[in-house]
Order: structure tokens, then C-alpha cells, then sequence
């Protein structure tokens, strides 16, 4: 970190969700590529929006075509992936929007952290675990990446040649069993049984 910098105090979260009428808060999607993750996430914005909630969704292929263009998919460039993410999400919660992150997200660590930055900064945090066998995500394999993984075309491919570390207790968890309806509906309850929007 850099030396000589000083923190401004600016207006609190509180006095901003005063004017708002939002709380803001991050959903924060991880699963194995294809799972579905954006799929849902989209679906939520949308349904969130409708209810006149302001959402914005942060997107895994997405950001790496501007913000971090510069990672690849080594374990230290996925860390500094959801290290940025983490933050930017962040500041998307303390605007008083609900921030929506689609990102594999793979190690459990990374996931931690970017947790308990937003704890320390007392705003709430929701993981959502897509959870789907990497057979079924294999056989959807929209986007032929499976198939270029098991050729040895693409390295470090997520669930075939790197690690995905499941969440152990995620705040929901839904299944490729659930229509996207279901899942959406079901993050919805959980979030005004919380009281959190
Ligand atoms: S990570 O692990 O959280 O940093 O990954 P993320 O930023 O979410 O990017 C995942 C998308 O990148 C594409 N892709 C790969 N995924 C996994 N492993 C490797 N090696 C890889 N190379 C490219 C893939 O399209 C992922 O998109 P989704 O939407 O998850 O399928």
C-alpha cells in the first residue's frame, strides 16, 4: 500500500440510505463455469429492479474485458480477480445498491475475505452457492470450454484441471434441480425474511 495517503470521511451509509430508501447489500453468486451463475444473477437483477430496487450486477467474462483485462486464470490472478471484485462490490453495497456478483469465485479464501471486508464495513453479505455437479455443467457446456479443457486446449480449467472449493455453509444454495424461477424467487424470500432490502 501506498505511504502518505489519508482516509476521508465522507456522508455515512446511514445519512445515504436515508435519502435513498435502500439499505444495499452484495449477492454474492459462486459455482463451477456453466453452472448457471449468470443465468439466475441476470433473472434477479431484473426481478429486483421491477420491485423498484436498484440492482447492478457485476459479471465474471464481463470484468475481465475492462477492469481486470490484465488477469488470466493462475490461482494468484484469480485472487486479485475477486480481491477487486470484493471491493468494488463493496462500494457498490455502501452506495445503498444491491451489488449482484457472478464470479466462480473458486477458492474459499478469496470468498472469505471479500466477506469480511464487507462486515467490517457493517454491510451485509449473502453468498449463494449454484450448486451443480460438474457432469451436468460439462453436458451443458454452452460455451464449448469443457470440451476444449478435456483436449488440454485450455489450462487451469475450473473443475477439470484447477480446484473449486464449495461453500460449506452458504446463505442459500440452489440446484440445477430448481428452474431459475424457483432460484430467483428463492434469494428473494430469504432477502425480505431478512429485511434486507
Ligand atoms: S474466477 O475463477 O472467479 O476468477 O473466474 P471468473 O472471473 O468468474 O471467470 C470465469 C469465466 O471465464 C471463462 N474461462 C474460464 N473459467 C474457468 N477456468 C478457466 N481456465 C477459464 N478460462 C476462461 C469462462 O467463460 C467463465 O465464465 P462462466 O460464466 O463462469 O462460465
Amino acid at each position: 500500500m501506498a505511504t502518505n495517503i489519508t482516509w476521508h470521511e465522507g456522508l455515512t451509509h446511514d445519512e445515504r440510505s436515508k435519502f435513498t430508501k435502500q439499505k444495499g447489500l452484495t449477492i454474492w453468486f459462486t459455482g463451477l463455469s456453466a453452472s448457471g451463475k449468470s443465468t439466475i444473477a441476470t433473472a434477479l437483477e431484473q426481478h429486483l429492479l421491477h420491485q423498484g430496487v436498484n440492482a447492478y450486477r457485476l459479471d465474471g467474462d464481463n470484468i475481465r474485458f475492462g477492469l481486470n483485462k490484465n488477469l488470466g486464470f493462475s490461482e494468484a490472478d484469480r485472487n486479485e480477480n475477486i480481491r477487486r471484485i470484493g471491493e468494488v462490490a463493496k462500494l457498490f453495497a455502501d452506495s445503498t445498491t444491491v451489488a449482484i456478483t457472478s464470479f466462480i469465485s473458486p477458492y474459499k479464501q478469496d470468498r472469505l475475505q471479500a466477506r469480511k471486508l464487507h462486515e467490517d464495513g457493517n454491510l451485509p453479505f449473502v453468498e449463494v452457492y449454484v450448486n451443480v455437479p460438474v457432469e451436468v455443467a460439462e453436458q451443458r457446456d454452452p460455451k464449448g470450454l469443457y470440451k476444449k479443457a478435456r483436449a488440454g486446449e485450455i489450462k487451469e480449467f475450473t473443475g477439470i484441471s484447477a480446484p473449486y472449493e464449495a461453500p460449506e455453509s452458504p446463505e442459500i444454495e440452489v440446484t440445477h434441480q430448481q428452474t431459475v424461477e424457483e432460484s430467483v424467487a428463492a434469494i428473494y424470500r430469504y432477502l425480505t425474511e431478512n429485511k434486507l432490502l
